[in-house]
């Protein structure tokens, strides 16, 4: 009997995202500090088997349709593997994604395929490498462009490529999208969230999507398409005339807050029922202080039930969130 993650707006939550873990390998200024983040100490971190256990309450007591693993950087964990195997086996045909930055992707995308992932979305926002450079504060663009080419090969499809945009890498945009043609993957620009750990985030310096639809139109004849469905993130247009698409995540300029299908566990197990929302219901205690399967799944409810209408970027007296995009996994 599946009772669904309903708010009281009348959203319901299919789409569960996990957080794994909060190391990464890159440092994008706009998500991690220089430093990284705290480390969590080792027994605040879910389990793998603790984690599959979330997700099987999530998708058989919860109505969650389609789970994606994130981080920080979920190639990060050794155990990866484990735990996508482990959800494979007890929620077969649930369709596994991951969000990743695909440094070391090259080595393991045919295992992770192999455990039962499904498809991958890989963040890379310019195919220049010292911007690369600049941006992740790592000289890694090569082992990231191996990683994508593995992930395609692995049948890991179709994989999604994320840009953040950014002033700096604005003009490299249209290298992008061609190198994304070249390579036969799908690329989706996103404007920046406040969500960086440095707090540095202002609406003035954010790259809205009208932008750089200008710069992609000077080289690109684009033909606009729209969303997949109303709680897909991305608008997509068609490319020189298609099949080829590009997709634009105007989470600030349009936000699409109204149609949100999302609910997320952090890598500590809290639920948290926004990516703004900084009131997390935790479930790894109840858990291991021998909660059942049922009283998870309340918790969870409640969690959601109280989730906030929008994020609220524009309004007066807007506060990001402790949790920096590092902490969340988008
Ligand atoms: P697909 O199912 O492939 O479309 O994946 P996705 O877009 O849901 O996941 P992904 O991790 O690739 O997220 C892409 C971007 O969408 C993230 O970087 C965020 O910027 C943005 N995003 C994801 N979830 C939310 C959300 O709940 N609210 C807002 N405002 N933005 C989100
Ligand atoms: N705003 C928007 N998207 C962000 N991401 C990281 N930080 C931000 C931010 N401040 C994106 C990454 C990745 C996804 C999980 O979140 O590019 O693709
Ligand atoms: Fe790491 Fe992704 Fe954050 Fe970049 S956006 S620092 S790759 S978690």
């Amino acid at each position: 009997d599946v009772a669904h993650l309903v708010d009281r707006f009348g959203r319901v939550a299919r789409d569960l995202r996990v957080s794994i873990t909060e190391k990464c390998s890159l440092r994008c200024t706009y998500c991690m500090p220089e430093e990284g983040l705290p480390a969590i100490p080792a027994e605040r971190l879910l389990t793998a088997d603790e984690i599959v256990r979330l997700v099987v309450v999530a998708v058989r007591r919860l109505g969650v349709r389609e789970v994606r693993f994130t981080g920080g950087e979920p190639l990060m964990r050794a155990d990866l593997e484990r735990i996508v195997a482990g959800c494979a086996a007890r929620v077969p045909g649930v369709p596994l994604a991951m969000t990743t930055n695909a440094v070391g992707l090259e080595h393991r995308a045919r295992g992770l395929a192999a455990a039962g992932l499904t498809r991958v979305n890989v963040s890379l926002d310019t195919v220049e490498r010292g911007q690369f450079a600049k941006l992740t504060r790592r000289d890694r663009l090569p082992s990231v462009l191996a990683g994508i080419r593995a992930a395609v090969a692995a049948g890991l499809s179709p994989v999604k490529i994320n840009a953040v945009l950014m002033p700096e890498t604005l003009g490299g945009a249209p290298d992008l999208l061609q190198w994304c043609l070249d390579e036969g993957v799908q690329l989706r620009f996103i404007e920046e969230m406040p969500l960086d750990a440095d707090h540095e985030w202002a609406r003035e310096n954010m790259v809205p999507a009208d932008r750089l639809l200008a710069v992609l139109g000077e080289r690109f004849d684009l033909g606009e398409i729209g969303r997949d469905d109303p709680s897909a993130p991305a608008e997509k247009w068609r490319v020189n005339g298609g099949p080829s698409t590009v997709g634009i995540i105007a989470s600030v300029s349009r936000s699409f807050c109204a149609d949100c299908d999302r609910t997320r566990l952090t890598a500590e197990g809290t639920v948290r029922s926004c990516l703004f929302s900084d009131s997390e219901i935790d479930l790894r205690g109840p858990m291991r202080s021998g909660a059942g399967d049922e009283e998870l799944a309340l918790l969870w409810r409640g969690a959601m039930w109280n989730k906030w209408v929008g994020h609220g970027i524009e309004a007066d007296g807007f506060a990001p969130p402790v949790r920096s995009m590092g902490a969340i996994g988008g």
